[in-house]
């Protein structure tokens, strides 16, 4: 099963992924998270990467795409996979479609930009494992700790409302053109295509996504 998880900054991806990763058994690619773990490895893409990441901006696509090939070439991903926060440009979807990438299933995650900017305000994160958490919605079980390591949860530099509002913009003009792309893909049955409304509750969400996968 390979899936692709698409939706703005904060529609829910990395929280769901958590989800059907454990459900499905199949490994979570999360760009962000590899990207954080390389700015903190202090390793050569890391530094080409931190500056455009704090700024909101997108790495480019040779970088991603040579990253992701990688990854999902690896023993774990041979059956299959769950890409969250990849693709994010067209050139990066047709990077994969050329690579004889098929993918079976793109969930996309709907939610207003209010709504996003609402969330990411309370967002904190383990960043070793890219577990997020809410301090309204999704409460770890101990304040400030992560639930399965005890380890001290942050706050991400990007998640600061302007970079937020920066991020949203990028969204609009150069992932959401992914929507119809897609789409299209879906029609001449090359794929299947949902959309999901992102503003339900975590568990919800997961119950609509354990249906449409099962
Ligand atoms: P990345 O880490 O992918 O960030 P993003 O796409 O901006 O998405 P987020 O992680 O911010 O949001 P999410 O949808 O995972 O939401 P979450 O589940 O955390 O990328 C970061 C940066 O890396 C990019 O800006 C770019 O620079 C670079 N990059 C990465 N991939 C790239 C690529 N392919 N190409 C180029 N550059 C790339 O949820 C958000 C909050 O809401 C949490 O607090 C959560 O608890 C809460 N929440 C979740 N679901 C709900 C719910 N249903 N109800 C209430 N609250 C909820
Ligand atoms: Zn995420």
């Amino acid at each position: 099963m390979r899936i692709v998880l698409l939706g703005a900054p904060g529609a829910g991806k990395g929280t769901q992924a958590q989800f059907i990763m454990e459900k499905f058994g199949i490994p979570q690619i999360s760009t962000g998270d590899m990207l954080r773990a390389a700015i903190k490895a202090g390793t050569p893409l890391g530094l080409k990467a931190k500056e455009v990441m704090d700024q909101g901006q997108l790495v480019s696509d040779d970088l991603i795409i040579g990253l992701v090939k990688e990854r999902i070439a690896q023993e774990d991903c041979a059956n299959g996979f769950l890409l969250d926060g990849f693709p994010r440009t067209i050139p990066q979807a047709d990077a994969m479609k050329e690579a004889g990438v098929a993918i079976d299933n793109v969930l996309e995650f709907a939610v207003p930009d209010e709504e996003i900017v609402k969330r990411m305000s309370g967002r904190r994160v383990h960043p070793s494992s890219g577990r997020v958490y809410h301090l309204v919605y999704n409460p770890p079980k101990v304040a400030g700790k992560d639930d399965v390591t005890g380890e001290d949860l942050a706050i991400r530099v990007d998640d600061e409302e302007a970079t937020v509002r920066k991020r949203l913009n990028i969204y609009h003009e150069q992932t959401e053109p992914l929507v119809a792309y897609y789409q299209a893909a879906a029609k001449a049955g090359e794929t299947q295509y949902n959309t999901i409304d992102g503003t339900q509750s975590v568990e919800a969400i997961g119950k609509e996504l354990t249906a449409i996968l099962a």
